[in-house]
């Protein structure tokens, strides 16, 4: 059920008094489809199908696929009308099909291999349900069927059962990405993430662009999978910078992984050279590598682990904290404050999403020293920048006045919000991240 939870309080505290509201650019979604989070749009299908036409037609849409549920996680949108609705993603699909009156259960892109939950992987490749499910008693029951259907209807309403897609046609959602938003691990292959970035820059540049905007490095490659996946990646431009060189004995990647796979179309690339992929037809077939020079300023390719960072620590930006809205990336060692320190953060917009990442053989740490949540406010910490299932809720009740607190990885995502309900003048916080605290 969606919750509509209209601020009576603060829109009387906003004709008492001027107020600071934060307005942000809002993820928007093609027509049709309707934002499901941040990141997501969704869209009700009602022309019943077998589950692979259903995923077949989600894909006709630009990054499109079938419906996933990521997890309970509350979202919310701030309106200039002061009205926040804060909602489930699965309250939000059963909600998009009662607005359509459809009372029939609808294809979720997801299939099981077993009755075992963390047996389901969703179909655009984020994850199984380990961590979050909703299935109906007895379900996931692998003998009705590896895929899943959402149950709109009935007491069971918003249930998950399981059904075989090779006989039952079902509606379906569609989801696809949301535009004006940044996806955290965009192009995801094999639990890596992938960026083309067509700014010409030389490799030396390309390099470090890789390292400091997407917190990895030139593209290494070791499949031919992987290589079609980076060529896709790519259209209408003739070469594209790979992170491979050679030593004249050997062949290595710039992020240090194993030359396993070669994809050069001659024997011999030159060691004073950098490396490029064909795209266009070439000096050689599309796909294939050659030796290019390293101070040829043409687009290139980014890579890195999902979750994880390989950026060396450099001193982090100057940060504004009163300008938290959205996401800011901090590496090393260094100082973070609430917004609006050292007075309250009541009132400054949220959510403030932060990044920290340290060396990539340390675990990234938050130390508070100081932590006053009040209850309607929020402090969410996470391995990796696109990890979804907190380590730990901080709030009022719960968050004690200091705290050190460790990812599981080199990257720490901290994420802070501030519903604004309650003016408590003591609300604020502040805490040393790096490594070692
Ligand atoms: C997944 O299944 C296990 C074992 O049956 C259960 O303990 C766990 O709560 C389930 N997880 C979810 C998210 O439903
Ligand atoms: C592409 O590289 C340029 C130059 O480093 C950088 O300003 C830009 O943010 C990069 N784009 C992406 C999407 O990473
Ligand atoms: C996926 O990654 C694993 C581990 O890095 C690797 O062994 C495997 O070959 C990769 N698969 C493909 C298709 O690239
Ligand atoms: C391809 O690139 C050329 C110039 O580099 C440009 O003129 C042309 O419009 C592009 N075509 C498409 C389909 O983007
Ligand atoms: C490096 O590549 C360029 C083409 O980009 C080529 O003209 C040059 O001969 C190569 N240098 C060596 C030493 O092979």
């Amino acid at each position: 059920m969606i919750r509509l939870i209209v601020l009576l309080q603060l829109v009387g505290l906003a004709l008492a008094g001027p107020i600071s509201v934060t307005t942000v650019a809002p993820a928007r979604c093609p027509d049709g489809f309707s934002l499901l989070n941040d990141i997501t749009c969704v869209k009700l299908l009602e022309t019943p199908r077998l589950y692979q036409d259903a995923l077949n037609s989600c894909k006709n849409f630009d990054g499109g696929n079938l419906a996933s549920v990521k997890s309970e996680m509350v979202a919310s949108l701030f309106f200039e009308l002061c009205l926040t609705f804060i909602f489930e993603e699965n309250s939000f699909l059963v909600n998009l099909a009662a607005v359509k009156n459809s009372v029939h259960p609808i294809w979720l892109g997801l299939i099981c291999y077993s009755s075992a939950n963390s047996s389901c992987n969703w179909a655009d490749a984020t994850g199984t349900t380990a961590g979050y499910s909703n299935f109906a008693r007895g379900n996931p029951k692998s003998s009705s069927g590896n895929n899943v259907y959402l149950l709109t209807a009935g007491s069971s309403s918003g249930k998950w059962v399981s059904a075989d897609g090779n006989v039952v046609t079902l509606n379906y959602f569609c989801e696809v990405p949301a535009t004006g938003v940044e996806t955290p691990c965009p192009n995801e292959f094999n639990e890596s993430c992938y960026i083309y970035n067509q700014t010409l820059l030389s490799e030396a540049d390309a390099r470090i662009s890789c390292q400091n905007q997407f917190f990895g490095e030139l593209v290494s490659i070791h499949s031919q999978e992987e290589n079609d996946h980076v060529q896709a990646l790519i259209r209408n431009t003739s070469l594209v910078r790979i992170g491979v060189r050679t030593n004249g004995v050997g062949m290595y990647w710039d992020d240090g992984s194993y030359f396993d796979f070669n994809n050069f179309a001659s024997f011999r690339p030159d060691t004073e050279n950098c490396s490029a992929m064909q795209i266009l037809q070439g000096s050689v077939d599309p796909g294939k590598w050659l030796s290019d020079s390293c101070d040829e300023k043409i687009g290139f390719v980014c890579k890195r682990l999902k979750g994880h960072s390989s950026r060396s620590p450099n001193p982090g930006p100057t940060f504004n904290p009163n300008n938290c809205y959205g996401t800011h990336y901090f590496s090393g060692q260094g100082e973070i404050v609430s917004p609006n320190y050292p007075n309250s953060y009541f009132g400054m917009g949220t959510p403030c999403t932060y990044i920290f990442t340290v060396p990539s053989n340390q675990i990234a740490q938050i130390k508070f020293r100081v932590l006053k949540l009040d209850d309607q406010s929020t402090i969410s910490l996470y391995t990796g920048i696109e990890g979804t299932v907190p380590i730990i809720e901080l709030t009022g009740s719960t968050s004690a006045g200091s705290g050190s607190y460790s990812s599981g990885s080199n990257v720490l995502k901290m994420v802070f919000k501030n519903e604004k309900r309650k003016y408590d003048a003591t609300t604020k916080w502040s805490a040393n991240y790096g490594w070692n605290l």
